[in-house]
């Protein structure tokens, strides 16, 4: 068993051994912060594996711990005086390499040509001070030993890959000289410049009108097709996870309360908090005062996690399962069917009830 260590570094690495077939495999992944009002657990036991040329989704709300996840996997969590403290443990396999355990000079090596992540904001990943498309060659140079000149012709072909008109002219503006949505799609050539093998994108499209946002989620599916890249997609949007995820995992409270492959996920949910989540799903047959009922209550304390089930506060079928087994026990993720897996006290016939009786009518 892997512990947390006081400096934060995982006690006990995993052999070679150990290596999963997975491409990607998060084994039990603990992301602890420790503040003055005491120890955030924005990940608290997540484990997931996904394979290339695959999409998975990461659903939840706000704070849910989507971000950090990513963050963790691409080693970038230790970054700012926030993270300076922060205590991880778990394992990390990508592409049979552990990173949680690896120096993270190694890690640092991996990004931008085995793993690239967009971001929601794209000058959090870009310079405001170098043009644009110096920004690209120094991502390809990284990994490329090539003259900057060749480096430059492959910025172009990105710029122009991810629909920026005139790409020769516009490879020199600076970030700034872009439109919010001309900006997302130079950080997604940024990301994609070295062929990643597995692609991180964090709400990329949230900022942008529904146009842009259709075209540039075209464009991540293209560019995984030809790639065959990993793809792990973090959205608020569930109609863009039915249309783009092969598997979808739900967060609640830095935990996984359900996962399994979309069509599962959207048919036959098994979980409370995921029936809630597809409640707010946005209808297009339906009026936009319809659309979003939000789940009720309040997102856990990740300090003062609930006890038990953390849904229970907010749970409408917290007195169902007997005794009081959804206040004291946490319910741990059972095999519903192949890949599908829940995390709730109730029994099959009760989920199978409520689904389709109380929830799968009103959707
Ligand atoms: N460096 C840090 N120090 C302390 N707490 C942190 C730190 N980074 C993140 N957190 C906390 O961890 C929790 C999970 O954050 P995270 O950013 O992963 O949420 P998220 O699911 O991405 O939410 P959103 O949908 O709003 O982006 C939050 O409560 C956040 O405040
Ligand atoms: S374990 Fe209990 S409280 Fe938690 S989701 Fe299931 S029914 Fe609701
Ligand atoms: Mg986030």
């Amino acid at each position: 068993m892997t512990e947390l260590s006081k400096t934060g570094a995982a006690v006990g690495e995993p052999s070679p051994s150990d290596a999963p077939s997975a491409f990607l495999e998060v084994r039990d992944l603990k992301v602890h912060f420790p503040t003055d009002d005491g120890l955030v657990k924005s990940v608290d036991g997540l484990s997931f594996q996904l394979e290339k040329g695959k999409t998975l989704s990461i659903v939840g709300e706000s704070g849910s711990g989507k971000s950090v996840t990513s963050l963790a996997i691409m080693g970038l969590h230790r970054l700012g005086a926030r993270g300076k403290n922060v205590q991880m443990s778990g394992e990390i396999w990508l592409d049979g390499k552990e990173l949680v355990g690896a120096d993270p000079d190694e890690v640092r090596k991996l990004r931008g040509r085995e793993m690239a992540m967009i971001f929601q904001d794209p000058l959090s990943a870009m310079h405001p001070y170098y043009r644009i498309g110096n920004q690209i060659v120094e991502a390809y140079r990284v990994h490329h030993d090539v003259s900057k000149k060749v480096a430059r012709t492959r910025a172009i072909e990105m710029l122009d890959r991810v629909g920026i008109p005139e790409p020769g002219k516009r490879v020199d503006s600076y970030p700034h000289e872009f439109s919010g949505g001309m900006r997302q799609r130079a950080m997604i050539a940024m990301a994609l410049v070295n062929n990643p093998e597995l692609l991180i994108a964090d709400e990329p499209t949230t900022a942008l009108d529904v146009t842009v946002q259709a075209q540039i989620l075209d464009l991540i599916r293209d560019l995984q097709k030809e790639f065959g890249s990993a793809v792990v997609l973090i959205t608020h949007d569930l109609g863009v996870v039915a249309e783009i995820a092969d598997d979808v995992l739900v967060m609640y409270g830095g935990r996984c309360v359900e996962r399994g492959p979309v069509d599962e996920i959207f048919e036959q949910p098994q979980h409370p908090y995921t029936w809630g989540l597809l409640g707010s799903m946005p209808r297009i047959d339906r009026e936009t005062s319809d659309r979003l009922i939000p789940v009720k209550g309040q997102p856990p304390s990740l300090i003062n996690v609930p006890s038990g089930c953390a849904f229970h506060p907010r749970c409408p079928y917290a007195d169902i399962p007997k005794g009081d087994v959804t206040r004291t026990v946490r319910p741990e993720l059972q095999q519903v069917d192949g890949g599908h897996f829940s995390a709730c006290h109730l029994s099959q016939e009760d989920r199978t009830r409520i689904w389709t009786e109380e929830i799968a009518p009103k959707l």
